[in-house]
């Protein structure tokens, strides 16, 4: 993708930073001239996208914390305002996926689920979007998932719970922060070709993106492009929507 500075001066938070789709967002933002400070679980992975992408000239912070635990979000908002500046989006990618039959899914999945899932958004949406109101300025994106809009495919009925919960965050978020100019919004990728279908057989893979009407999985790249749209002054009528990037494999 080329450079094209749609979001030149902006600082940008982004959970997930360091997954599949994560990283590439990351890079992404960067060369549309973002600062990003970029946040996931494990410190080592952070440091190095973090160092990879000072190396190559762009402005990064990074930080290993529990995007659902508010005053960890809290604290890197507040790093993040004194080292980048005012935050003016907010990426929350971070996730977990799990197939499982729902007879199996224990007390600890679900929880884990709804956390990683919903429980981030929710957190770093109550840490950032009342910062962003009083400026009058910011745009939020969501992950959402074709499973939380028509159900999961394979078994795993607790990750689309906590995905369409994410469609309603998002939607009743935007009812109360868009007349104060901040706008929130959510992605709702299809089967992307990331990590989490690392282990899958290039059959499988292909059994997968044959669902779309493309007949192939999402890149991740594709997925960055709808953020920078959603993050950019492109999309500054746009609220409340679930932006679909699933190849059409939901119409
Ligand atoms: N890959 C797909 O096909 C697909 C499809 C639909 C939606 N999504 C969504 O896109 C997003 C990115 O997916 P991905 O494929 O890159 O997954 P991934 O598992 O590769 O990346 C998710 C990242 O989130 C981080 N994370 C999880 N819980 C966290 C927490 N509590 N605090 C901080 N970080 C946390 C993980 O460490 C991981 O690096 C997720 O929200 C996922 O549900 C992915």
């Amino acid at each position: 993708m080329n450079d094209t500075h749609l979001l030149e001066g902006m600082t940008v938070i982004l959970t997930g930073a360091t997954g599949g789709i994560g990283r590439r967002i990351a890079s992404v933002l960067a060369d549309s001239g973002a600062r990003l400070a970029l946040a996931d679980l494990e410190r080592d992975a952070v440091e190095e996208l973090t160092e990879e992408l000072t190396a190559a000239g762009r402005s990064a912070i990074g930080d290993a914390f529990d995007a659902a635990k508010s005053d960890d979000f809290d604290a890197f908002h507040r790093r993040t305002r004194n080292e980048l500046g005012e935050v003016d989006g907010l990426v929350n990618c971070a996730g977990h996926w799990q197939p499982k039959p729902f007879a199996e899914i224990s007390p600890h999945d679900l929880t884990r689920m709804m956390t990683d899932n919903l429980t981030t958004a929710f957190v770093g949406c109550q840490s950032v979007v009342p910062a962003m109101i009083v400026r009058r300025r910011g745009s939020v994106v969501n992950f959402a998932s074709t499973a939380g809009e028509y159900g999961s495919i394979t078994p795993g009925a607790h990750y689309a719970a906590a995905k369409g919960a994410v469609i309603g965050l998002t939607k009743s978020l935007a009812r109360e922060a868009s007349p104060h100019n901040v706008r929130i919004n959510a992605v709702s990728p299809g089967p992307i070709d990331t990590f989490a279908l690392g282990a899958a057989t290039p059959q499988q893979k292909a059994d997968v993106g044959a669902r779309t009407l493309f007949g192939r999985l999402g890149e991740p790249d594709e997925i960055a492009a709808g953020c920078v749209y959603l993050l950019s002054s492109m999309s500054s009528f746009v609220t409340g929507h679930i932006l679909r990037i699933n190849g059409g494999s939901l119409l």
